[in-house]
This record gives C-alpha cells, sequence and structure tokens, in this order.
C-alpha cells in the first residue's frame, strides 16, 4: 500500500474547520482505493505569531522539506497585519519550494446557482494558470520616511525570462492534455509598464513551440469583462501572479462560490513538495460558525491526490462533490443552502464511497 506523509497546516479562521473536512474526505478515497496517508500537524499561524512573535519557525521549510506535500487551510487574521502573516508563512513556502506553477480550476456544477443567466454546467470549465513566484509579489520595494510627510512606497515587479517562460511553458502543456488546447494571455502591454510587452515577447516566442495549441491574449482590463460575458471562451488562462490572482478569484464567484475553488501549489519538477490549498481566505466574517464551505478545501485534496499519482482516487472525489452538489442533499449558505461544514463533508465522504 502506497503512504505518503503529507504535513498539514490548518493555519486561521475557517482554515481550521475546512482542513479536518479535507482530511476526511481523503481518507475515505484512500480506503477505497489502498492509499495510506501520514497526516502531521503544524500549528503555524496567526495565534502562534501572537504567543511567539512568529508565523514558523525559523527552520519551518527545513521541517516541511521532507513530506510529500503540503495541505493547508488559510492564513491571515484581524490584529496580525496580512503583509507580516502572509510574508511570514504562505509566500515563504511557495517562494522557498519554487511552486512556480499556481493551478487553479474553475468549473461550473450541476446543482450550483450560476450568477450569469442561462449558463449551463459543462459550458464553464477552464483553468486559470498564475505565475507563483515573481511578478508583482516582488519582495523589491519597501516604505521610506514612515510617518513623515515625505513618506513613500515602492514596489518592484520582477519578470525574469526564467519566470516567464517556465509559467508560459507549464500553460501549454496543460493545454496540450485538453480537448480544446487552447491558451489565453492575460496581459496589459497597452498600458505604460515595462513588463507586460516583455510578457508578450516570451508569449509569442512560446506558441511558436506549441503548432497543436490555439492561443489569444487579452488585456487585464477587458478580459475581467469576458470572464463575465463569455466565460465559455476559455480553456486554460495564463497570467502573472497578481493577474492570476485576480483572476482566480472572479472565475470562482461566476461558477457560483469563491468557497468550492481549489489550487495547487505546484513544483512541476518535484524537487520539493508541492502545496494544495483553497482559493478562498481565513474567512473571519463566518470562522467559527460551522457554516464555511469544505469544497475547496476537499477539491484541493483532489488536486493533492492526483499530484501523487492517484488520478482515479481524484477523480472518484471531484465525482463525489459533482454528485452531492447536483443532488438535493445540504449544501452551506455561499450555495444558497442552510447546511453546515459537517453535513456536507458527511455527504462527500458518502459519495466517495460510491463514486
Ligand atoms: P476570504 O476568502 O477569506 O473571504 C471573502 C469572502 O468569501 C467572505 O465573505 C467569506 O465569508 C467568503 N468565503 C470564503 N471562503 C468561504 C468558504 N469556504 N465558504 C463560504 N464562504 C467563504 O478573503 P478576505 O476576506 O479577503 O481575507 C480574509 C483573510 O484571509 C485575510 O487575512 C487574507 O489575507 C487571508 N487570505 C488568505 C489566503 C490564503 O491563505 N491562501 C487567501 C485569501 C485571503
Ligand atoms: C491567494 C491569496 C494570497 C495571494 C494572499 C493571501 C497573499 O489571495 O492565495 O490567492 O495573493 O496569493
Ligand atoms: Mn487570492
Amino acid at each position: 500500500m502506497a503512504t505518503h506523509k503529507i504535513a498539514v497546516i490548518a493555519g486561521d479562521g475557517i482554515g481550521k474547520e475546512v482542513v479536518p473536512a479535507g482530511i476526511e474526505v481523503i481518507e475515505a478515497a484512500g480506503r477505497r482505493f489502498g492509499i495510506d496517508f501520514q497526516w502531521t500537524a503544524f500549528d503555524w499561524s496567526c495565534e502562534r505569531f501572537a504567543k511567539t512573535g512568529e508565523m514558523m519557525p525559523k527552520d519551518g521549510l527545513d521541517q516541511l522539506r521532507p513530506f510529500d506535500s503540503i495541505f493547508l487551510g488559510a492564513v491571515g487574521w484581524p490584529g496580525v497585519p496580512d503583509h507580516v502573516s502572509l510574508w511570514g508563512l504562505l509566500i515563504p513556502i511557495r517562494r522557498g519550494f519554487d511552486q512556480y506553477a499556481n493551478v487553479r480550476p474553475v468549473r461550473l456544477f450541476e446543482g450550483v446557482q450560476c450568477p450569469l443567466a442561462g449558463r449551463k454546467p459543462g459550458e464553464i470549465d477552464f483553468y486559470v494558470v498564475r505565475e507563483n513566484t515573481e511578478g508583482e509579489y516582488s519582495a523589491a520595494g519597501g516604505r521610506m520616511f514612515e510617518g513623515t510627510d515625505r513618506e513613500f512606497v515602492v514596489q518592484e515587479a520582477v519578470f525574469t525570462r526564467q519566470g516567464v517562460d517556465r509559467i508560459l511553458k507549464y500553460a501549454f502543456d496543460m493545454a496540450r492534455t485538453r480537448q480544446r488546447k487552447h491558451v489565453t494571455s492575460a496581459t496589459k502591454s497597452n498600458g505604460i509598464i515595462h513588463t507586460m510587452p516583455f510578457w508578450d515577447e516570451r508569449f509569442a516566442a512560446m506558441k511558436e513551440r506549441y503548432s497543436d495549441v490555439t492561443t489569444d491574449q487579452f488585456h487585464i482590463d477587458i478580459l475581467t469583462a469576458h470572464f463575465v460575458r463569455n466565460p465559455h471562451w476559455f480553456d486554460v488562462v495564463v497570467g502573472s501572479n497578481l493577474f492570476g490572482d485576480i483572476l482566480s478569484d472572479l472565475g470562482p464567484a461566476v461558477v457560483g462560490s469563491i468557497g468550492i475553488a481549489p489550487s495547487g501549489n505546484i513544483n512541476p519538477e518535484r524537487a520539493h513538495p508541492s502545496m494544495f490549498e483553497p482559493v478562498h481566505g481565513s474567512a473571519p466574517d463566518i470562522a467559527g460558525k460551522g457554516i464555511a464551505n469544505p469544497i475547496g478545501q476537499v477539491w484541493s485534496g483532489a488536486m493533492m491526490l492526483e499530484h501523487l499519482g492517484h488520478k482515479e482516487a481524484a477523480d472518484a472525489v471531484v465525482r463525489a462533490i459533482a454528485v452531492v452538489l447536483a443532488g438535493g442533499g445540504p449544501k452551506t449558505p455561499d450555495l444558497g443552502g442552510n447546511g453546515g461544514t459537517r453535513d456536507l463533508t458527511r455527504a462527500i465522504v458518502e459519495a466517495v464511497k460510491a463514486a
């Protein structure tokens, strides 16, 4: 029996509610498909920061390195500034383990009410592939003359040829595995910024190597409009760190709820562990109420299963999610129901046994 060592960082807020739900479903899939997991919990969080002044220990990455994957909930809580909690935990893991491909599926499921009129399940089914280690999220910059009237802040966006090429290649390779084989580039080369004409050049060069893949590109401003008006156009959408971040909240909102959206922070070379987490955050407004939608976390677990080589088990989990959403069973309030996290989790576990 395959055994996988998984590091679990539930983190903050609803992370602590949806991570156990995710583990429960992945365990059920493991029992069905003969996969064994060893889960090791780390209490790294804003709560830990309040006690120790650190989000994670100094050797945190070394502690995570031996694991096959990292299963994360959410990071960030009122009282600790986001730039402190996120630069103290989430971002160092993404960068330290070179998880440069942030893969975020967007799918309209049967049984989920789409805020767009007349859209049918199957019509919206695409991936946002987000660059995850550089771009607008660079560490270069800072604040000067704080508190004085000369105060200013600078943020440098860093786009390296290697960094851009590898995420574009990832997107084109992914498109090749899909039926439509289409890549859309999110750009802003009409703006007065240096980075995006460079991004376009690299996109054009990469496209030359994939004659079987069709492409288009849109400036990010109109692209957000097309996500709403024409989501059926998209297959694989590749974007920089910030553009990809925005598109990957918009996509799930367009198909019903941010609560169902999963992500994989992937190191494609497998030199380091990859990390799987929902797209959403710690949701302080609903934390502790037992009503968080666990599907984003559960689906992230399915992506982890696939990454670990268990495609059949991963497909069964996604099928179970689809069956539960399509059926008349419990739904959390973000999906218009009045069920809780536990009810929805239990229904998915039952569906996994049959999926
Ligand atoms: P958020 O995703 O936490 O919440 C946005 C809205 O969506 C809220 O109304 C929330 O109730 C709802 N929502 C989110 N997940 C849900 C779920 N599973 N079920 C039902 N409703 C859900 O975004 P935010 O409010 O901008 O951020 C809150 C905190 O989380 C901040 O500290 C932020 O930095 C952090 N954050 C962390 C991550 C991460 O760890 N990857 C991602 C996004 C935000
Ligand atoms: C996400 C989140 C993070 C990001 C924040 C919390 C740093 O919004 O995972 O999408 O911007 O990458
Ligand atoms: Mn985000």
